[in-house]
Protein backbone atom coordinates (compact mmCIF):
# COMPACT_ATOMS: atom_id res chain seq x y z
CA UNK A 1 0.00 0.00 0.00
CA UNK A 2 1.35 3.44 -0.97
CA UNK A 3 1.94 5.26 1.99
CA UNK A 4 1.33 9.32 2.95
CA UNK A 5 4.27 10.99 4.66
CA UNK A 6 2.99 14.68 6.14
CA UNK A 7 6.49 16.76 6.37
CA UNK A 8 6.10 18.99 9.46
CA UNK A 9 7.92 21.78 7.83
CA UNK A 10 4.58 23.66 6.61
CA UNK A 11 3.16 23.02 9.93
CA UNK A 12 2.48 25.47 12.65
CA UNK A 13 5.50 24.79 14.87
CA UNK A 14 3.94 26.77 17.89
CA UNK A 15 1.60 23.94 18.43
CA UNK A 16 3.57 21.01 16.41
CA UNK A 17 2.32 18.34 19.12
CA UNK A 18 -1.06 18.84 17.68
CA UNK A 19 -0.34 18.97 14.36
CA UNK A 20 1.24 15.68 14.27
CA UNK A 21 -1.51 14.75 16.50
CA UNK A 22 -3.91 15.73 13.80
CA UNK A 23 -2.72 13.87 10.74
CA UNK A 24 -1.81 11.12 12.68
CA UNK A 25 -5.84 10.82 13.77
CA UNK A 26 -6.23 11.79 9.73
CA UNK A 27 -4.60 8.61 8.64
CA UNK A 28 -0.79 9.47 7.78
CA UNK A 29 1.24 6.38 7.75
CA UNK A 30 4.87 8.35 8.89
CA UNK A 31 5.54 11.37 9.79
CA UNK A 32 8.37 13.52 7.93
CA UNK A 33 10.54 15.66 9.59
CA UNK A 34 13.85 17.83 7.46
CA UNK A 35 16.56 18.77 9.02
CA UNK A 36 18.58 21.12 7.52
CA UNK A 37 21.95 22.67 8.51
CA UNK A 38 22.18 26.35 6.40
CA UNK A 39 25.28 24.13 4.26
CA UNK A 40 23.52 21.61 2.56
CA UNK A 41 20.58 23.39 1.80
CA UNK A 42 19.90 27.73 2.10
CA UNK A 43 18.17 27.23 4.29
CA UNK A 44 17.57 26.12 8.75
CA UNK A 45 14.81 23.76 10.45
CA UNK A 46 14.64 21.64 12.95
CA UNK A 47 17.13 19.44 14.65
CA UNK A 48 17.17 16.49 17.67
CA UNK A 49 15.53 18.38 20.09
CA UNK A 50 12.62 18.43 17.52
CA UNK A 51 12.46 14.72 16.47
CA UNK A 52 13.17 13.89 20.57
CA UNK A 53 10.24 15.69 21.11
CA UNK A 54 7.73 14.09 18.45
CA UNK A 55 8.93 11.02 19.94
CA UNK A 56 6.62 11.88 22.70
CA UNK A 57 3.72 12.57 20.86
CA UNK A 58 3.28 10.44 18.29
CA UNK A 59 3.23 6.56 17.80
CA UNK A 60 3.77 6.90 13.83
CA UNK A 61 7.01 6.17 12.75
CA UNK A 62 9.51 9.47 11.86
CA UNK A 63 11.15 9.37 8.57
CA UNK A 64 13.68 11.73 9.50
CA UNK A 65 15.31 13.63 6.19
CA UNK A 66 18.58 14.90 6.56
CA UNK A 67 19.56 17.49 4.34
CA UNK A 68 22.94 18.10 6.23
CA UNK A 69 27.04 18.01 5.21
CA UNK A 70 28.46 14.85 6.89
CA UNK A 71 25.67 13.30 7.77
CA UNK A 72 27.39 10.43 9.26
CA UNK A 73 28.57 12.69 12.24
CA UNK A 74 24.82 12.71 13.56
CA UNK A 75 23.37 9.41 12.86
CA UNK A 76 23.57 8.11 16.51
CA UNK A 77 22.05 11.07 18.09
CA UNK A 78 19.13 10.70 15.65
CA UNK A 79 18.11 7.04 15.98
CA UNK A 80 18.87 7.82 19.82
CA UNK A 81 15.88 10.66 19.39
CA UNK A 82 13.48 8.54 17.31
CA UNK A 83 14.14 7.96 13.76
CA UNK A 84 12.63 5.08 12.64
CA UNK A 85 13.81 5.80 8.99
CA UNK A 86 16.94 7.83 8.70
CA UNK A 87 18.08 8.97 4.77
CA UNK A 88 20.69 11.31 3.74
CA UNK A 89 21.89 12.57 0.96
CA UNK A 90 24.30 10.99 -1.16
CA UNK A 91 25.72 14.41 -2.66
CA UNK A 92 26.72 15.05 1.00
CA UNK A 93 28.37 11.96 2.07
CA UNK A 94 31.69 11.10 0.77
CA UNK A 95 31.87 7.38 2.11
CA UNK A 96 28.87 5.71 1.12
CA UNK A 97 28.92 2.67 1.99
CA UNK A 98 30.25 3.22 5.50
CA UNK A 99 27.50 5.78 6.02
CA UNK A 100 24.88 3.10 4.97
CA UNK A 101 26.20 0.59 7.05
CA UNK A 102 26.17 2.65 10.06
CA UNK A 103 22.25 3.37 10.35
CA UNK A 104 21.56 -0.41 9.32
CA UNK A 105 23.94 -1.39 12.45
CA UNK A 106 21.32 0.98 14.25
CA UNK A 107 18.90 -0.90 13.59
CA UNK A 108 16.41 1.63 11.55
CA UNK A 109 15.77 1.61 8.17
CA UNK A 110 18.22 3.48 5.85
CA UNK A 111 17.36 5.85 2.82
CA UNK A 112 19.69 7.83 0.60
CA UNK A 113 18.36 10.53 -1.24
CA UNK A 114 19.21 12.32 -4.31
CA UNK A 115 18.43 16.12 -5.60
CA UNK A 116 16.44 16.38 -8.45
CA UNK A 117 20.05 17.03 -10.63
CA UNK A 118 22.21 14.14 -9.76
CA UNK A 119 21.47 11.67 -12.13
CA UNK A 120 20.33 8.08 -11.10
CA UNK A 121 23.71 6.52 -12.10
CA UNK A 122 25.08 7.58 -9.02
CA UNK A 123 23.22 4.93 -7.06
CA UNK A 124 24.45 2.45 -9.02
CA UNK A 125 26.81 0.97 -6.24
CA UNK A 126 24.81 1.03 -3.43
CA UNK A 127 21.16 -0.12 -4.81
CA UNK A 128 20.98 -3.42 -3.14
CA UNK A 129 22.49 -1.88 0.01
CA UNK A 130 19.34 0.54 1.06
CA UNK A 131 15.93 0.02 2.36
CA UNK A 132 14.70 3.20 0.14
CA UNK A 133 15.53 6.16 -2.27
CA UNK A 134 14.87 9.00 -1.57
CA UNK A 135 13.38 11.23 -4.95
CA UNK A 136 13.32 15.25 -4.96
CA UNK A 137 10.94 16.94 -6.79
CA UNK A 138 12.49 19.82 -5.70
CA UNK A 139 15.74 21.43 -4.95
CA UNK A 140 15.81 20.92 -1.20
CA UNK A 141 15.66 23.72 1.16
CA UNK A 142 12.14 24.95 0.93
CA UNK A 143 8.56 23.89 1.59
CA UNK A 144 6.00 24.99 -1.02
CA UNK A 145 8.40 24.95 -4.60
CA UNK A 146 6.60 23.55 -7.23
CA UNK A 147 6.93 19.94 -8.21
CA UNK A 148 9.72 19.36 -10.80
CA UNK A 149 7.53 17.67 -13.89
CA UNK A 150 10.87 15.94 -15.34
CA UNK A 151 11.20 13.92 -11.97
CA UNK A 152 7.64 11.64 -13.35
CA UNK A 153 10.29 10.17 -15.66
CA UNK A 154 13.10 9.55 -13.18
CA UNK A 155 10.56 7.42 -10.84
CA UNK A 156 9.69 5.12 -13.37
CA UNK A 157 12.84 4.84 -14.87
CA UNK A 158 14.28 4.28 -10.89
CA UNK A 159 11.61 1.81 -10.80
CA UNK A 160 12.00 -0.14 -14.01
CA UNK A 161 15.40 -0.51 -12.56
CA UNK A 162 15.05 -1.37 -9.68
CA UNK A 163 12.48 -4.74 -10.79
CA UNK A 164 15.26 -5.58 -13.46
CA UNK A 165 17.82 -5.77 -10.19
CA UNK A 166 15.39 -7.89 -8.62
CA UNK A 167 15.21 -5.21 -5.75
CA UNK A 168 11.72 -4.46 -5.58
CA UNK A 169 12.06 -4.63 -1.71
CA UNK A 170 14.01 -0.67 -1.93
CA UNK A 171 10.81 1.52 -1.51
CA UNK A 172 11.06 4.85 -3.85
CA UNK A 173 9.82 7.80 -1.58
CA UNK A 174 9.55 10.88 -3.35
CA UNK A 175 9.19 14.49 -1.80
CA UNK A 176 8.64 17.94 -2.56
CA UNK A 177 5.38 19.46 -4.24
CA UNK A 178 3.25 16.77 -4.10
CA UNK A 179 -0.46 18.12 -3.61
CA UNK A 180 -3.67 16.30 -3.82
CA UNK A 181 -3.79 17.57 -7.67
CA UNK A 182 -0.72 15.15 -8.51
CA UNK A 183 -0.49 12.89 -5.91
CA UNK A 184 -1.96 9.83 -7.69
CA UNK A 185 0.74 10.74 -11.14
CA UNK A 186 3.63 10.52 -8.69
CA UNK A 187 2.33 7.04 -7.27
CA UNK A 188 0.93 5.78 -10.35
CA UNK A 189 5.16 6.41 -11.92
CA UNK A 190 6.04 4.07 -9.18
CA UNK A 191 6.52 6.18 -5.55
CA UNK A 192 5.95 3.95 -2.63
CA UNK A 193 5.53 6.57 0.00
CA UNK A 194 4.45 10.10 -1.03
CA UNK A 195 6.02 13.12 1.20
CA UNK A 196 3.85 16.81 1.07
CA UNK A 197 4.28 19.45 3.51
CA UNK A 198 2.52 22.30 1.83
CA UNK A 199 -0.05 20.00 0.19
CA UNK A 200 -1.29 18.67 3.78
CA UNK A 201 -0.28 21.69 6.86
CA UNK A 202 -0.99 23.73 3.95
CA UNK A 203 -4.65 23.34 4.39
CA UNK A 204 -7.19 23.71 6.97
CA UNK A 205 -8.84 20.69 7.05
CA UNK A 206 -6.07 18.05 7.09
CA UNK A 207 -8.29 14.90 7.79
CA UNK A 208 -10.16 15.51 4.37
CA UNK A 209 -7.52 16.41 2.70
CA UNK A 210 -5.43 13.49 4.25
CA UNK A 211 -9.11 11.32 3.10
CA UNK A 212 -9.34 12.38 -0.69
CA UNK A 213 -5.67 12.05 -0.70
CA UNK A 214 -5.68 8.07 0.47
CA UNK A 215 -9.12 8.09 -1.93
CA UNK A 216 -7.01 8.86 -4.93
CA UNK A 217 -4.36 6.06 -3.88
CA UNK A 218 -7.05 3.54 -3.67
CA UNK A 219 -6.37 1.04 -6.36
CA UNK A 220 -2.69 1.74 -6.94
C1 LIG B 1 12.20 20.12 0.91
C2 LIG B 1 11.81 19.13 1.97
C3 LIG B 1 10.45 18.59 1.79
C4 LIG B 1 9.39 19.64 1.95
C5 LIG B 1 8.19 19.27 1.17
O1 LIG B 1 13.44 20.60 1.16
O2 LIG B 1 12.71 18.03 1.99
O3 LIG B 1 10.18 17.49 2.63
O4 LIG B 1 9.00 19.84 3.27
O5 LIG B 1 7.31 20.32 1.23
P1 LIG B 1 6.25 20.55 0.10
O6 LIG B 1 5.38 19.33 0.07
O7 LIG B 1 5.55 21.77 0.53
O8 LIG B 1 7.02 20.70 -1.20
ZN1 LIG C 1 12.01 16.13 3.04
Amino acid sequence: MKKIAPSILSADFSRLGDEVREVEEAGADLIHVDVMDGHFVPNISVGLPVVRALKGVTRLPLDVHLMIEEPERYIEEFVKAGASILSFHLEASKHLHRTIERIRELGVMVGVALNPGTPLGMLEEVMGEVDLVVLMSVDPGFGGQAFIRSSLDKIRRLKDWLLRLGLERVLIEVDGGIKLDNIREVAQAGADILVSGSGIFGEKDRKRVIRMMREKLEDL
